[in-house]
């Protein structure tokens, strides 16, 4: 992989409704924005990157980290996350590999990429994972077990994501086909792609819930200590 082909996404226009009233990628981490972070170990591998906000945040975001990042591209995303990428995606036209990011994960590092990438020689995406070490059981909607299920073969999936371009487009344009995918590999896998998978890493947590931002204002801490 070299560094002229990889164009980044990073996904920063959700509502963080899950995060009572915080605006989880603009809250403080240390001394800079959350989405800072997750921008700034993944833009150095990229040769071009684009930052998707909601519509009201691209001047702010424009303002804040031009500093910081020059040839950050910032657009305005959808109502949901494939929606979001859609837009990043229509604005790098030439890369031949695509990382998909979610601001929300600020720990995530270019390890993950240029592991991913290795894996596109035979491989359309690839995706890191983690191991599920709890005990997993399906309950039904009034709590009550169903049964436990065989956690062996199920993997937590974290971004960043990559992708052979082109797959990644034709899976976008074919979104329907995978209308509850969450992520942007499940729209591959609906298509057909081959996904690969590579370690994750514990601390590439995802902040949803304030808990979560505790919990990253704590790993920062940590890391400088
Ligand atoms: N995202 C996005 N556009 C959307 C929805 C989500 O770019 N319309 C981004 C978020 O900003 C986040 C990532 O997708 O970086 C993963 O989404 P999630 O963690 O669910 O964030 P939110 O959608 O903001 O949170 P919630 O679901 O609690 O509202
Ligand atoms: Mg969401």
């Amino acid at each position: 992989m070299t560094a002229q082909r990889l164009g980044l996404i990073v996904v920063a226009a959700g509502s963080a409704r899950r995060m009572a009233g915080i605006d989880k990628v603009w809250a403080a981490l240390g001394s800079h924005p959350l989405v800072w972070h997750s921008l700034a170990k993944l833009l150095p591998v990229a040769r071009e990157t684009v930052l998707v906000v909601r519509p009201e945040m691209v001047n702010r975001a424009q303002e804040e980290l031009h500093l910081y990042f020059p040839d950050l591209m910032v657009v305005a995303g959808g109502s949901d996350r494939r929606e979001s990428v859609a837009d990043g995606l229509a604005v790098l036209q030439r890369a031949e590999i695509i990382a998909v990011h979610d601001a929300a994960r600020p720990f995530a590092d270019a390890r993950m990429i240029r592991e991913g990438c290795a894996l596109l020689a035979i491989n359309d995406g690839a995706v890191p994972v983690t191991p599920i070490h709890d005990t997993i059981k399906r309950v039904s909607q009034d709590g009550i077990v169903v049964e436990t299920v065989d956690r062996a073969p199920l993997k937590a999936v974290q971004t960043p994501q990559v992708f052979r371009a082109e797959a990644l487009k034709v899976a976008h344009r074919a979104w329907q086909c995978a209308a509850q995918s969450t992520d942007d590999a499940g729209l591959l896998e609906a298509r057909g792609y081959r996904v690969a998978t590579f370690p994750g890493d514990v601390f590439n947590i995802k902040v949803t819930t304030a808990e979560d931002l505790k919990l990253a204002q704590y790993l920062l801490s940590r890391r400088h200590s």
